[in-house]
């Protein structure tokens, strides 16, 4: 797929503690692949089979066009890369399957996940998809490279299938083009490049893995990713603010805020400065 000789892969680890997860990988922003925290990605509800016979109302507009969950489970089966299942299908857990999230264990960051706290507002959480379910089919990749909206964190587990993820580190950043208006997102179509318009693309160097069921993808604050698909596929996505991104992702709302009500965005700066101290304080 992608033709850049500097490939790596990604580390994969199993029986760290929250603290050595911590240390080892969110502190230094590096990614990695946890192997043995994810059993609960085999329960009869994460099935294909099952969310057809029970959520069959939910549905999703793709490209103009409206698809109950039945129909995208189904073309997501038959997918291939010259007929690909739309992509992406994404539903919200909060929305969707609100009686899922009992099942599904909360995340090790080994801090907690400032998203999910009570003393966030709403209206600053929901700045963020916090829990979601992808959908996909073979040949289905994600549209963008891309880093995720307000510096958060993400962590993926892998339910049904296997998935490529590519990802760049942020001082790959200078190679990949961003967007003059979008900062977060990347023209630079890394199945298919085009060396004549992104030169410096050549220089890229990426890290991969393929992501099996029940393996957790831990891709730190600020890091470029994409996807890539093999078959019938179903993934779940968490967001996640800590203290390592906390600034970042408080600044990211602060100029949103200040766009919409500029004479009021300076609560955001105030509540960043005192939240910050009293979730560092709480986390201690
Ligand atoms: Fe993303």
């Amino acid at each position: 797929m992608e033709h850049n000789a500097n490939v790596s892969k990604i580390e994969r680890c199993s029986g760290l503690s929250d603290k050595e997860f911590y240390n080892t990988y969110v502190k230094k922003s590096l990614p990695v692949v946890v192997t043995d925290k994810a059993e609960w990605t085999s329960l009869e509800k994460f099935t294909p089979e099952f969310f057809k016979t029970n959520y069959n109302h939910l549905t999703r507009i793709i490209d103009g066009k409206t698809y109950t969950l039945s129909e995208i489970i189904d073309l997501c089966k038959t997918s291939t890369p010259e007929n690909k299942a739309p992509y992406p299908n994404v539903f919200d857990l909060h929305k969707d399957f609100p009686e899922y999230l009992d099942d599904i264990p909360e995340m090790f960051y080994g801090k907690s996940n400032r998203l999910q706290s009570p003393l966030l507002p709403k209206t600053i959480a929901n700045q963020t998809n916090q829990q979601q379910l992808f959908f996909g089919g073979k040949g289905c990749s994600f549209p963008t490279l891309h880093v995720d909206y307000h510096w958060v964190h993400t962590q993926l587990t892998q339910i049904i299938g296997d998935k490529d993820f590519i990802l760049f580190a942020p001082d790959q950043t200078p190679y990949l083009y961003p967007d003059k208006t979008n900062h977060n997102l990347s023209p630079v179509d890394i199945i298919n490049p085009d060396y004549n318009k992104f030169p410096l693309f050549k220089n890229a160097e990426s890290l991969r893995i393929t992501l099996k069921p029940g393996e957790v993808l831990f891709i730190p604050s600020g890091w470029w990713h994409t996807t890539y698909i093999h078959n019938f596929n179903l993934t779940y996505a968490i967001d996640h603010v800590n203290s390592f991104n906390w600034n970042k992702f408080m600044d990211e709302n602060y100029l949103v805020a200040h766009k919409h009500y500029p004479k009021l965005a300076w609560v955001i700066k105030v509540y960043k400065e005192i939240m910050g101290k009293v979730f560092n304080l709480k986390e201690n």
